[in-house]
């Protein structure tokens, strides 16, 4: 492999003849658009060389292809518990589980994109990887799993495989891959957004649903329903000061930031670096400044399990308070901690609504564990700490997640909880553009008293007629519970018939329960009402993904 780069790096900028254009092939699998993202720029670097790239959606490649790719290339998300994104369920089944051809001529690489803080990091790439091999494919570069900050590992790989992809002698495009220059107010750049409302929407009791209006006056920012809102959360104060009191080193200093610049130790640790939850990175090398007898028995039986139960309901201030470490200064301990990281929210207002303003419904998280009230770092920023704070913001488009072009098409919305957020902002848009489809909502929550989120507003689009039919799931008013996936199968008939009209179906919230019994509630349906068997119905299902009339915004 060196030699290879070291040729591929010799040819590059020698003006020789170029030979046959090299062919790629890109197969994206994405859930928030991330993946989608990386691989058409990835395209685009490939055609600033002598190469042939070629990049599809996995839902819309023909599989059948396979055993013919030269050159193939992977970039995937993981989400939920390991699960392959919603586009890439199909082919990531069909290649683990059935009996695909042998691929002895493909060579290929992957790029897994994943979070630490979630258990089976990068799975679904790694899923990818192992199998392709299994099947006699050729790894010509090895993969990356790269955390949520993916521009670093992305840029790493994709310099990687173009230098070792490009044609001997000709000029290679290693190295091309050329930031676009960003302009405006992006990821990168944040808005800093002025909250211009923040109430709870449940009434008394425990839960506390957030409806949040923040300006986007002259951001130049704009969005469409379905997108997703990115906010850059603060670390609470108080926390800060109890880790800054326990700290065995000066910590009135200033420390140099990830991105450049420096600051305050006390303002990194606030808006910079991430004290939330533990990861296992984090504690391996938090345990190698510690004499923590546990944390050295932790990292040496490297447990899965013995990970996960000591990381869930700690954060940062448990290790230093339980797990002092041995730093030399402050710069030597920021050194542990990861960039704190953007929230996406789906945003639950429509522009044609409310003009220069973005709505986030938010679930405001608060548990008490180890003898310690703790939260949510974004929702508790967004409920407590952000009015007169600006919080930064930016779009992050979604376009998996759009209405029906044609607004004659029915559409059925299953949204419990904060699924109910693009919703609204769906019946917002879908009134403002007298849109003549049909509108059905599905929406779930413990208690009909306290929990209804929007009850007004929802009462107000059923007198307008802009929705047609609501079903309520209150799951704690009565004994046994109800799901909106129970509603779903009651009202089955009617659902079909809505199908064989051509409704879109869609589906936010919780992915690792909710939309899983949601999905199962298709097939029944399918079964009940259409009379298909039980192969039949999945194929109706995946039908319906593909023909993107079943969309899903899950977490
Ligand atoms: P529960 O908490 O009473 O069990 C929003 O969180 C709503 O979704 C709540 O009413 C919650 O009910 C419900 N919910 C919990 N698990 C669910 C599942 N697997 N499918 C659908 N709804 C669920």
């Amino acid at each position: 492999l060196s030699n290879l780069l070291a040729n591929a790096t010799a040819g590059a900028g020698a003006a020789a003849p170029a030979g046959p254009a090299v062919p790629v092939t890109i197969l994206w699998g994405s859930q928030t658009g991330n993946a989608e993202g990386l691989a058409k720029k990835l395209v685009k670097t490939f055609k600033k060389g002598n190469f042939e790239p070629e990049v599809f959606d996995m839902a819309a490649y023909d599989k059948g292809r396979l055993p013919q790719e030269k050159n193939l290339l992977i970039i995937t998300s993981t989400y939920g518990d390991g699960e392959p994104p919603d586009n890439a369920a199909e082919l990531y089944n069909w290649l683990l589980s059935e009996a695909p051809p042998r691929l002895e001529g493909v060579q290929f690489s992957v790029l897994a994109l994943g979070d630490t803080n979630y258990p089976d990091f990068c799975k679904c790439g790694i899923d990818f990887d192992t199998r392709l091999e299994q099947l006699g494919a050729t790894r010509f570069f090895s993969r990356i799993d790269s955390d949520v900050d993916y521009d670093g590992p992305f840029k790493q790989w994709s310099d990687g495989i173009v230098g070792l992809l490009a044609p001997a002698g000709a000029p290679s495009s290693n190295g091309a891959a050329v930031e676009q220059l960003e302009t405006g107010y992006s990821k990168k750049n944040p808005f800093p957004s002025p909250i211009v409302q923040n109430f709870n929407l449940n009434g008394p009791g425990e839960k506390q649903t957030n409806h949040v209006a923040l300006s986007l006056e002259g951001s130049g920012l704009e969005y469409e329903v379905g997108d997703a809102l990115g906010v850059y959360p603060q670390n609470p104060p108080s926390v800060v000061d109890e880790i800054l009191a326990a700290l065995p080193f000066n910590t009135k200093v200033s420390v140099p930031l990830p991105d450049g610049g420096e600051s305050t130790l006390r303002d990194a640790l606030i808006s910079t670096y991430d004290i939330g939850t533990l990861n296992k990175s984090l504690i391996q090398k938090w345990q190698a400044r510690s004499g923590s007898p546990f944390l050295r028995s932790l990292v040496q039986a490297d447990d899965k399990k013995a990970w996960d139960d000591f990381c869930w309901g700690r954060d940062l201030i448990d290790l230093v308070i339980d797990h002092p470490a041995d730093f030399t200064d402050a710069e030597d301990f920021v050194a542990t901690l990861k960039k704190l990281q953007p929230r996406l929210y789906s945003i639950a207002s429509s522009p044609k609504a409310h003009p220069g303003e973005v709505h986030l419904c938010v679930g405001i998280v608060r548990y008490n564990t180890f003898g310690r009230k703790r939260g949510g770092i974004c929702s508790t920023f967004l409920s407590d700490r952000a009015n007169g704070v600006q919080p930064g913001v930016f779009v992050h488009s979604n376009k998996a997640f759009r209405l029906p072009e044609n607004g004659d098409t029915p559409v059925i919305m299953v949204g419990p909880g904060t699924g109910i957020a693009p919703f609204r902002a769906f019946l917002e848009e879908r009134k403002a553009t007298a849109a003549k489809g049909a509108n059905w909502l599905f929406f779930g929550n413990p208690y009909s008293k306290t929990d209804y989120l929007y009850a007004d507003e929802l009462t107000a689009f059923q007198k307008d007629g802009t929705l047609g039919k609501l079903d309520l799931a209150w799951s704690r008013d009565q004994k046994e519970k109800v799901y909106v996936q129970n509603l779903m199968v009651q009202q089955g008939a009617e659902l079909w018939k809505w199908f064989q009209d051509g409704a879109a179906f869609y589906v936010c919230g919780d992915a690792s329960r909710m939309a899983k019994d949601v999905d199962a509630a298709l097939h029944t349906i399918a079964e009940q009402h259409g009379g298909l068997s039980k192969d039949d119905a999945a194929a109706w299902v995946n039908q319906l993904k593909k023909d993107k009339r079943y969309l899903r915004d899950v977490y």
